[in-house]
Formats: structure tokens, C-alpha cells, sequence
């Protein structure tokens, strides 16, 4: 009898034991993650312009891109705040021209690393690499021109937890820095208005989700529904640009449905001007009709 608790000690010990190893080791992995360091990576070497029509398409673009994250007024708001987790922010994006050369503007957006070369945290690279250098650069001249507002954001602090997870990699595809191509050349620019080449170039907006081809895709959120397809083989059949254009200014699409702004951002992708948007569905309304990629 006394062996047999000696046993059930032993092994509960051992158990014990060994997922206290497993959570270290995930924590481990978790802040290897977070702190990792990308130095091989140099940003391309662009002009900066500061005339007023640069300005105000990076204010544009800024408005379409970076707002939902980083707040109305670029002063940075937390992405996640969970006492079990921990806090990352979107970094304040007033008053950079202080703190940040422009080779470090074009390292954060374009790679997805801070002025020390760490991976950042759900700062959507992936995304912004399809930017032209022109855009990139407008975007830049823009944030450039904002004076310091607001308080600075700390960097992530995550729990033991929240580095757990991030070890385990339950947060999805978070450091675009680990994945992204960072030797994809520019993009060329197309004519800016309702056609089609503009509406493939603004795709680009699109494709991390909907997938590189349209045709579906799961968003890095492991939260979100499925991106459906967006090809004419998929659930935009029998609509007309009104209501697209509709369905990204409201978020209504037509059977009445209300999409997710918290997956789908048509709250961003709608202050995209008319001639974008139109631009987009030529360009969505153009492509080969494909099966879905996901259900
Ligand atoms: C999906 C949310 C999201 C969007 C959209 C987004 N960002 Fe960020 N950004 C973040 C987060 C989160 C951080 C901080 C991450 C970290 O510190 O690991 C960040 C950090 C930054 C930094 C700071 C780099 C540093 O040196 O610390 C810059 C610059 C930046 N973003 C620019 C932009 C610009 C410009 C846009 C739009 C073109 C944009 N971001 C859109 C989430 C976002
Ligand atoms: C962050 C991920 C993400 C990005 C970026 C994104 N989408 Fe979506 N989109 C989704 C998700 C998820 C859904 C499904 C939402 C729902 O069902 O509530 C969706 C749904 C849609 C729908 C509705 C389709 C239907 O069910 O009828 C359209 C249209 C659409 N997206 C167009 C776009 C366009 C155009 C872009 C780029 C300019 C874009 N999306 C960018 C995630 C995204």
C-alpha cells in the first residue's frame, strides 16, 4: 500500500515538474520572440518630399491605413490590454521627426522593425509592403509634419502568460518581420483614378486576408471568420459597384448583413475616395472567376 502512494507521489511530482519545464520553455520561446532582433535587414534608401501634394496623399493613406490602430489623431492606443496578458500599444506616431530618421520610418513600415531592429508586434508590414515607393514616401512626408502630442507608449510587456502564448504561437502570425519577403521590390505606381491598374495596385490592401489571389483567405487573427473570396467566382456574384462601394462605406452588404468591423475593416477601407473604391471593384469585377479558397 505505502509503495503504491510513493508511486502516485513520484509521478505527480514528475508531472508537476515537467509542465513547469514546458511553460518556462514556452515563455522562453515566447520572449525570444518578442525581442528578437532583425540586423541584417537595411531600409532602401528613398526621398523624402515635402511638397503639399506629397502631404496630403500620405494623409490620405494615413488615414486609410494607420488610424484604426494607431488612433484618430496618431497619439497610439492599446491593441491589447488584458491584466492576464499584458499591453501592447500602437506606438504615438506624432513627433517621430524627433525620435526617428527617415530610414527608420522605412525600416518600421515597410519591415516591421523599430529603430533597434526588433520585430514589431502586429504592425501590419505584411500589408504595407505592397506600398509604392511614392506612397511610402508621402506617407513618411506626413508623419514628418506632425508635432509631439500626447504620451509616449511603452513597448509590449506581456505576463508569463502572455509570453506562453506567444511561444505557442496562439497569437497567430504577429512579427510580420519573421515572414514577409523583405527583398520585394517596389511595386510600380500606377495612375492614381477609377481604373483598373490603380484598383490591382489598392489590392494590395486587401490580399493578407482575402488571400494573394482574392480567392479566400484566414486573416492572422485566429479570431476572424474566414476572408471569403472576392473573385467573380465567389460572393461578390450579382453585385454592382453601388453595392460595394456601399457595403465598405457602411459595412452593409446587400442581403442586409452587417459586416464584422472588428475582422473586416470596412471602417478603413471606406474613407478609400470614389474613384478608389471604383477602382477596386474594375479590378475585382476584371479578375478570373476562381473557386473559393476556404469555406
Ligand atoms: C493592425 C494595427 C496597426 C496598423 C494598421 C498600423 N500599425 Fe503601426 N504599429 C502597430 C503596433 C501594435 C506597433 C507597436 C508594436 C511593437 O512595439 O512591437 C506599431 C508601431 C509602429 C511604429 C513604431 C516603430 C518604432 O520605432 O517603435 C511606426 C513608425 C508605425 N507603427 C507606423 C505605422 C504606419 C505609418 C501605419 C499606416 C501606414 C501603421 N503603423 C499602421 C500597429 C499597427
Ligand atoms: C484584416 C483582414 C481583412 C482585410 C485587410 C480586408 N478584409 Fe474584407 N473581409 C475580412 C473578413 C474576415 C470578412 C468577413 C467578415 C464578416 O463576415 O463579417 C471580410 C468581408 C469582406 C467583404 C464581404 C463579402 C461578403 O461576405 O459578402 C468584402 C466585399 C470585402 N471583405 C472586401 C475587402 C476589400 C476590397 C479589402 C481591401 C481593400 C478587404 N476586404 C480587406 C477580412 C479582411
Amino acid at each position: 500500500m505505502k509503495n503504491i502512494f510513493k508511486w502516485i507521489g513520484i509521478i505527480l511530482g514528475s508531472v508537476i515538474v515537467l509542465v513547469a519545464l514546458a511553460a518556462l520553455a514556452l515563455s522562453v520561446a515566447g520572449e525570444r520572440r518578442l525581442n528578437k532582433t532583425h540586423d541584417d535587414i537595411r531600409a532602401e534608401t528613398i526621398i523624402i518630399p515635402t511638397d503639399d501634394t506629397a502631404v496630403a496623399r500620405g494623409d490620405h493613406l494615413v488615414h486609410v491605413a494607420c488610424t484604426s490602430c494607431h488612433g484618430p489623431d496618431l497619439t497610439g492606443q492599446a491593441m491589447i490590454n488584458d491584466p492576464s496578458i499584458g499591453t501592447v500599444y500602437a506606438a504615438n506616431l506624432t513627433g517621430l521627426a524627433e525620435t526617428h530618421t527617415e530610414a527608420d520610418l522605412v525600416r518600421a513600415i515597410r519591415h516591421g522593425l523599430d529603430t533597434d531592429g526588433r520585430q514589431l508586434m502586429i504592425m501590419p508590414a505584411e500589408v504595407f509592403i505592397y506600398f509604392s515607393e511614392e506612397d511610402l514616401a508621402s506617407i513618411i512626408a506626413y508623419l514628418k509634419t506632425l508635432p509631439q502630442q500626447g504620451n509616449e507608449t511603452p513597448k509590449p510587456a506581456l505576463t508569463l502568460l502572455g509570453r506562453m502564448l506567444v511561444g505557442a504561437g496562439q497569437f497567430g502570425n504577429v512579427f510580420p518581420a519573421e515572414y514577409i519577403n523583405h527583398d520585394l521590390p517596389f511595386p510600380e505606381m500606377p495612375t492614381v483614378g477609377a481604373n483598373e491598374a490603380y484598383g490591382h495596385y489598392l489590392a494590395g490592401l486587401c490580399r493578407s486576408c482575402h488571400g494573394t489571389e482574392l480567392a479566400g483567405g484566414q486573416p492572422g487573427e485566429p479570431d476572424a471568420p474566414p476572408a471569403p473570396n472576392l473573385t467573380p467566382g465567389g460572393e461578390l456574384q450579382g453585385w454592382t459597384e453601388e453595392d460595394f462601394i456601399t457595403a465598405m462605406r457602411t459595412g452593409m452588404i446587400p442581403n442586409g448583413r452587417q459586416l464584422d468591423p472588428m475582422f473586416m475593416p470596412w471602417q478603413s477601407v471606406g474613407k478609400l475616395d470614389d474613384d478608389e473604391l471604383r477602382a477596386l471593384w474594375l479590378y475585382l469585377a476584371s479578375l478570373p472567376p476562381q473557386q473559393s479558397a476556404v469555406k
